[in-house]
């Protein structure tokens, strides 16, 4: 039996009355970022449900993040639609690259074995950057208009024996069999289901974490830096911070960032200047990124994560993305794990056909999903510790470095997501007594329903 049922209450009483409850299922996705999106894509195909997302901002911006999705993501997407997927393509990469194959290299930029590769991450045929606006743009498409609205921002979530009731800033009200809040990493979905004063519901930023951060254009970076760091993505990593770089924008823009750890915030949260000259021992090519990133700081940004949630889900209502798992980014996989857990609920909802099985499939994808997902915040948190040379002497044996990598990338990028999704379905299977063929919960002519 699962945790938390739905507070559904209505009798299965005659045959009429159950006919008259075969409308379609109601779902409310609060948040359009990559997560609420994916999913839309996915649940437009079915027939059986009546989906609406509502997303806080009045329309998306370009804050200029860059993802380089690692191969669990392209999974993922291509689980929910080859759609999702050629939406990912076609705004991340030029036509005919497919098959190429692309990876995020970590190299030491610090101490004796400077220079030396320790890990090829997220390798991929067809592996591109991707700006995080162009992918929420490619995905968009996808959703149709009248299905998602903006200027959204949730209030107060209750749940009533009819499913859920959502009240938005803006004085509106939304009503739906269930809601998923795919709103973020200071979710308010979060706060509801876990409690405002629960350890695990503010995101938190445990060791000090920095992220200074420039964008600029792929033409000024080259008279900058060493000009193969604008077509790769590296991560060159030294005990003061790692130096990583992203292009952007088919190649036209670049992103370029130093991550720091252990930063001595001011009281009231200020942010130390970068200063170039603490990098004086790093590599060459790090020092160069660095200047160009104390440049201008203006795109920085402190990281935080999620320390791990007890449950994804109360009664018809759960969270997913950053969520119910924000992770810091240096393991590459946030958007891959919101993107995984898309997979799975649209998998999932492809076979609920009553508001009384929702509590089945929330419990299903909670008992999927979370291990696995919090798994990858503990795995980011250490790939950032490794990155500072601070996990105990790692760095001084790059061989140690790259057997952990590799065995980090195998359970990430290599997961096989089908099985996930079918794991996911046999509990769900399980759970309502089987009857998840879509049948839609009508039992067959001359058996009684009790
Ligand atoms: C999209 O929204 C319309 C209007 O609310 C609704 O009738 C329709 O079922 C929705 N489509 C999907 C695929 O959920
Ligand atoms: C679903 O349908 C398949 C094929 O018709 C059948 O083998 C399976 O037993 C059914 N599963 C359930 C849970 O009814």
């Amino acid at each position: 039996m699962y945790k938390y049922a739905c507070l559904y209450t209505k009798p299965k009483s005659t045959r009429e009355e159950m006919a008259d409850q075969q409308r379609k299922i109601k779902i409310a996705i609060v948040g359009g970022g990559i997560a609420g999106l994916a999913l839309g894509a996915g649940l437009k195909k079915k027939e059986h449900i009546d989906f609406h997302i509502y997303e806080s901002v009045p329309a998306y911006k370009d804050v200029g993040a860059g993802l380089a999705l690692h191969m669990n993501a392209i999974k993922a997407m291509t689980l929910i639609g080859p759609e999702v997927r050629q939406a990912y393509f076609s705004k991340a990469m030029e036509m005919g690259e497919e098959d190429k194959e692309m990876s995020t290299e970590v190299i030491l930029a610090h101490g004796p074995n400077q220079g030396e590769l320790v890990a090829e991450l997220g390798k991929a045929k067809g592996r591109k950057t991707v700006s995080r606006a162009d992918l929420l743009d490619g995905l968009l498409e996808l959703v149709p208009k009248e299905n998602i609205s903006f200027n959204k921002r949730l209030e107060k979530i209750e749940e009533s024996n009819d499913g859920v009731r959502i009240t938005f800033k803006d004085g509106s009200e939304a009503h739906a069999d269930c809601m998923i809040g795919a709103d973020g990493i200071h979710s308010a979905t979060r706060s509801f289901i876990l409690g405002p004063d629960h350890p695990a519901t503010e995101p938190k930023n445990h060791d000090g974490w920095q992220i200074y951060r420039t964008m600029v254009t792929s033409e000024f970076a080259r008279e900058h830096i060493n000009p193969k760091w604008t077509r790769t993505v590296p991560i060159l990593l030294g005990p003061r911070g790692h130096i990583n770089t992203i292009p952007l924008n088919k190649g036209t823009r670049l992103s370029a960032g130093v991550a720091v750890r252990g930063v001595k915030f001011g009281t009231k949260g200020e942010v130390p200047d970068l200063d170039p000259e603490m990098y004086k021992d790093y590599s060459e090519d790090a020092q160069r990124i660095v200047r160009l990133v104390a440049r201008d700081t203006s795109a920085s940004w402190t990281a935080a994560d999620h320390d791990h949630a007890p449950t994804y889900y109360k009664g018809c209502v759960a969270m997913m993305g950053d969520a119910a798992h924000a992770s810091m980014p240096f393991a590459g996989n946030g958007a891959a794990q919101a993107l995984e857990d898309a997979a799975v609920l649209d998998h999932l909802f492809s076979k609920v056909t009553e508001p009384d099985q929702i509590g089945a499939a929330f419990s299903a994808y909670d008992a999927t999903r979370r291990p696995r997902s919090q798994a990858v915040v503990d795995l980011a948190r250490k790939f950032g510790r490794i990155y500072a040379y601070a996990e105990d002497g790692m760095h001084e044996d790059p061989t140690k470095m790259k057997q952990f990598f590799g065995g980090a990338a195998g359970f990430t990028n290599n997961a096989d997501l089908q099985r996930q999704n079918d794991d996911a379905m046999k509990l769900f299977e399980s759970a309502i007594g089987g009857d998840a063929n879509g049948t839609n919960g009508l039992a067959p002519e001359g058996v009684e329903v009790v």
